[in-house]
């Protein structure tokens, strides 16, 4: 079988992981500082506050964006679930916004008529590893006085020029769940320009303690913490800490080769009529999270899975979160007709680092014969 990823995590990983055992501090400790300091040095931006997931990053981040109960929160329906989740956690509503078919992000040409009294901030989503159109939203929402909290869980390196996702807006959030960039086994990062809120933002992720258990472990004095606010516990450990050290150490190859694969991918299908290859828009860089093709032909994306499946060669697709039972009565009934056509249309190939040629070749031929 073919899957849809395979870990790329081998000896430095696992030797990584049990220094941080034999070390005495397996929670949240200098391992994961030393990671937070790599994200943000590496996305450039003044501050990286990791989690437990993505999905609990975004959650933070709202709250920290100000969002309240009762809010609106514009977001894409073409997403995992947790991307509308997370703004329930908040207490706020989603308000999904359709996409432009090419990137399949959300399209900001559509987002001003969902702009009502309740909105407080936009969440777009930088899809499948390429960066949504963060200048265009960050002008609306400075223009209408929205926070801007991206769910950037795939598209770690993403780039939107020059300028790696992670400091574009007021909050980016990245997953580091099996399937993404990097991992850490399940694990999250937001990063922020904001001193305030990463500050916040750390004591939430901790019960919201005024002082953190490592600074309690290594005083010489007596401290009495206090908690001022609600807080959850949200810390990743540092046993996955030490492992994103060692991912984050080769994060320029990981992405280099999933950039190959995607080129070897495009030549190898180029002349494939009954699909349509990835876009990667100019001034762009896509880090190829999934490879996601959209048939064009009369098979459709179940038979084309089916298919796959026995060729021993898995596919996914991405759901469309307002029709899925628990957001059907949410929708404020705003059409999604990109967002329908690409949940149906769409396909992701398995795409990861340790994808041989013989295999990408394996993927195609079997692609092919689905197609007849
Ligand atoms: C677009 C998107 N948002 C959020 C998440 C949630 O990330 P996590 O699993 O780290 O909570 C994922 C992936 O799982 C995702 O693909």
């Amino acid at each position: 079988m073919i899957p849809i990823t395979r870990l790329s995590v081998g000896d430095a990983e696992a030797t990584a992981a049990a220094e941080a055992v034999r070390s005495g501090w397996l929670s949240s400790g200098k391992r994961v500082q030393e990671f937070e300091t790599m994200v943000a040095d590496y996305v450039g931006a003044r501050h990286a506050v990791a989690t437990n997931s993505c999905t609990t990053a975004l959650q933070l981040a709202l709250i920290a964006a100000g969002v309240k109960p009762g809010d609106e929160v514009i977001c894409p329906s073409f997403s995992f679930i947790a991307t509308a989740n997370a703004i329930l956690y908040a207490g706020a509503v989603p308000v999904f916004v359709d996409i432009d078919p090419r990137t399949y992000n959300i399209d900001p040409g559509l987002i001003e008529a969902a702009i009502t009294p309740r909105t407080t901030a936009i969440m777009p989503v930088s899809q499948i590893g390429l960066a949504a159109d963060i200048p265009a939203i960050m002008a609306i929402a400075r223009q209408h006085g929205l926070k801007v909290v991206e769910d950037a869980a795939p598209s770690l390196g993403a780039r939107v020029g020059t300028v790696c996702l992670g400091s574009l807006s007021d909050f980016t959030c990245f997953s580091f769940d099996p399937r993404k960039i990097l991992t850490t086994g399940e694990g999250g990062v937001i990063t922020t320009n904001d001193d305030e809120a990463a500050e916040r933002l750390r004591s939430m992720r901790a019960h919201s303690a005024s002082v953190s258990a490592i600074a309690r472990h290594t005083s010489t004095s007596a401290i009495l913490e206090s908690y001022p606010e609600i807080g959850y516990n949200y810390k990743l450990t540092d046993i996955q800490g030490a492992i994103g050290v060692v991912q984050m150490g080769r994060i320029e190859q990981i992405i280099a080769e999933r950039r190959r694969l995607a080129d070897r991918f495009a030549s190898l299908l180029a002349d494939e009529q009954r699909i349509q290859l990835p876009y990667e828009p100019p001034g762009y860089f896509h880090v190829y999270q999934s490879y996601c093709i959209r048939l064009l032909g009369d098979r459709t994306q179940v038979e084309v899975m089916e298919r796959l499946a026995r060729q021993d060669i898995a596919a996914r697709r991405i759901i469309a979160i307002h029709q899925e039972p628990l957001y059907r009565e949410r929708t404020t009934g705003r059409p999604l007709p990109e967002t329908e056509r690409a949940t149906k249309e769409t396909l992701l190939l398995p795409m990861f680092v340790g994808l041989s040629d013989a295999e990408q070749d394996e993927v195609v031929l079997a692609l092919k014969r689905a197609l007849d």
